[in-house]
């Protein structure tokens, strides 16, 4: 029986690659350094609910994708996400509706990954540090100083400054990775204790601090007992202010959506901000994903392609795909 082969990430990328790879009779270890699946994906718990503070909904244009869902959706991890669209523009709010078919993970974003992982060999709050071969197989080191391996590939499922990090045995690739910029996310959450009278359930907004605002608490199978809110700062305010405190990106972003929502807005009874520091590639790629074949090193995940949670899982498959050709 040869070596595993190891997956670094336990986003969507890897673990559509780590599903691929299954499928064709492969076997994988999953690493993260995440105290669960998800990364971009992930849904924070809170006493204020589960809360999506990364990735709020997604859209499905390859076929391949749309049939993913639609398994997804038959065994109850994803239902179709229908909001009352605004949109914010010129000082002033309003109606965007579209016919856009929008998904959420059910109860929450995390539920998909979660399913996926299901009972796949993974290891969290690992963070590897060093990808290394030895004459035959692969080994990675992790922050701890443990060693982990043997291994017949590795697949680098992480955004791509922290891919561009663990690929060191494949210089070309390591620079590929390395140019592709990320630009940074700050998210804010708010409870309110009675909800906000307010007819929006989700705003694209096209000026000002923020870019969407959504209430969390809308969204098909949530049971929050408050009225909770999403806020996503554009990349150009999140990377001025990238190290403000906490307390004060909560304190300015409340104040853009108190401005924009168009309804009273009391004070908070929660409020959380995070920081995603590799939120969004700067544009999208058409890589498809990364590889050294004869190396047996890939790399995978948004930033190959489109940025977005469709492009992510596309990039997993492609890199399955390519590692597969070579086996
Ligand atoms: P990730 O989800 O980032 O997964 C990478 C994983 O690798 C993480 O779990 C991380 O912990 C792990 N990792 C990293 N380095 C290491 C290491 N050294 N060792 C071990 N593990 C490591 N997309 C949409 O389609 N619709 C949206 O509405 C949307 N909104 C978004 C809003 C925000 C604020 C953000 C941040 C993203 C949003 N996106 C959205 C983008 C979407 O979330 C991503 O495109 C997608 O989730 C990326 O998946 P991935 O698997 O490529 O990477
Ligand atoms: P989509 O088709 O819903 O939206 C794409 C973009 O089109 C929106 O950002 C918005 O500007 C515009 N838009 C769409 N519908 C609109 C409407 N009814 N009224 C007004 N404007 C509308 O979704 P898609 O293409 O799947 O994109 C995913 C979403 O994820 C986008 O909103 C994108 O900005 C967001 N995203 C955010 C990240 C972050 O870090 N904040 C990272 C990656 C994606």
């Amino acid at each position: 029986m040869s070596a595993p082969i190891a997956i670094i990430g336990t986003g969507i990328a890897g673990l559509s690659a780590a599903h691929a790879l299954l499928d064709a009779g492969q076997e994988v270890r999953l690493f993260d350094k995440g105290h669960g699946s998800g990364g971009r994906m992930a849904s924070k718990r809170s006493e204020a609910g589960d809360l999506d503070l990364g990735a709020q909904y997604f859209t499905a244009r390859d076929r391949r994708f749309l049939d993913a869902i639609q398994k997804w959706r038959d065994a109850g991890w994803v239902e179709e996400w229908d909001p009352a669209l605004y949109q914010y523009r010129d000082g002033a709010l309003s109606p965007s509706p579209d016919e856009q078919p929008r998904w959420v993970g059910t109860p929450r974003m995390s539920a998909i990954t979660r399913a996926l992982l299901h009972d796949l060999p993974v290891t969290f709050s690992c963070r590897i540090t060093e990808v290394f071969r030895g004459e035959q197989h692969w080994q990675l080191q992790d922050s701890e100083g443990q060693n982990h391996g043997p291994f017949s590939h590795v697949l680098i499922a992480t955004p791509a400054p922290q891919a561009a990090a663990l690929l060191s045995s494949a210089p070309k690739l390591a620079a590929a990775a390395a140019s592709i910029a990320m630009e940074p996310t700050w998210a804010v959450a708010l409870g309110f204790a009675e909800q906000l009278q307010t007819p929006v359930q989700g705003c694209f907004i096209q000026e000002g601090p923020l870019t969407w605002m959504a209430s969390n608490r809308c969204k098909p199978g949530r049971s929050e007992h408050m009225d909770t809110w999403v806020l996503h700062a554009s990349s150009s305010w999140s990377r001025q202010n990238i190290d403000k405190p906490k307390e004060e990106v909560i304190e300015h972003l409340y104040g853009a959506f108190a401005e924009m929502i168009g309804c009273a807005v009391p004070a908070p009874v929660f409020a959380l901000a995070h920081r995603w520091l590799y939120a969004r590639p700067l544009e999208p790629r058409q890589l498809g994903a990364l590889n050294d074949a004869d190396l047996g090193i890939y790399a995978c995940g948004d930033w190959c392609l489109s940025g977005r949670v469709e492009g992510a899982w596309l990039s997993g498959l492609e890199a399955a795909r390519r590692l597969l050709e070579h086996i």
